[in-house]
């Protein structure tokens, strides 16, 4: 039975009560679902990117929503309550921080940013603190905490597999959630479409800033980039 339908995801129940079945599908939004497109592949390839990225993170003593990915785009994962503050962690200057702070794109920060925002598509995710999500019953102080100490050490996992692949993570949106114990997963996704991959030459998108700004082909910079998540390196 359908649970949820996103914008890039549907959320089913199985069986179990604490297991779901995520559906990535090909529906690609921006600016809040002001522009819309279908992109073939688009579903699959997130699906496996997300998988592939959430091992990476289970493995470095994170734990995730993740079970295991079935078919091709989908992916049997713990219910979770999500926590309404999304967590973005910037190594470099692009997208909103340029325009709320005047930064020029591209300025490295000397460590990186952490920024909460809301998330609620009517009010468009509004950036907060931590009082707003405190006082208005979003999460507690020792969950956001958990969330920054978690994001932040999810940063260094992601960077380093990004540079190996020759990409650099500038920025990236996360979001967790509490299973009925209390304990904090990974949720969501870690896929392009929630992250900014430049590409350390050429300085390419490899992500979901293709269709927001038209520059190029959405589904051929995510190919590209599975294809250079999945090559063998060059001295095998
Ligand atoms: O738009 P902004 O520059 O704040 O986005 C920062 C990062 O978070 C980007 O990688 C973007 O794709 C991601 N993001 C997201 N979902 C949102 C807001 C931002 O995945 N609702």
């Amino acid at each position: 039975m359908l649970l949820y339908e996103g914008k890039a995801k549907s959320v089913f129940s199985t069986k179990d009560p604490s297991i779901v079945r995520i559906r990535f599908n090909d529906k690609t939004t921006a600016f809040n679902g002001l522009k819309k497109e279908n992109f073939k592949n688009k579903g699959m390839t997130n699906c496996v990117i997300s998988t592939l990225l959430m091992g990476l993170i289970e493995h470095a003593g994170i734990e995730t929503h993740l079970i295991q990915m079935v078919g091709d785009t989908e992916q049997l994962c713990h219910s979770v309550d999500i926590i309404p503050v999304e967590v973005v962690i910037r190594n470099i200057a692009a997208g909103s921080i340029c325009r709320r702070l005047g930064l020029v794109k591209g300025y490295k920060f000397n460590r990186p940013i952490v920024e909460l925002f809301y998330k609620s598509d009517d009010l468009n995710d509004p950036l907060i603190n931590d009082q707003h999500a405190i006082d208005f019953g979003w999460a507690t102080l020792e969950q956001l905490d958990m969330m920054r100490r978690k994001s932040l050490k999810i940063n260094d996992v992601l960077q380093a597999f990004w540079l190996k692949k020759g990409i650099t993570l500038v920025d990236f949106k996360l979001e967790f959630g509490v299973v009925p114990s209390g304990k904090m997963l990974l949720a969501d996704e870690v896929t392009p479409d929630g992250s900014r991959l430049w590409d350390v030459e050429t300085g390419d998108n490899f992500d979901k800033d293709v269709f927001r700004y038209g520059n190029g082909e959405l589904s051929e910079a995510y190919d590209k980039l599975l294809r250079r998540i999945t090559e063998l390196p060059q001295n095998l």
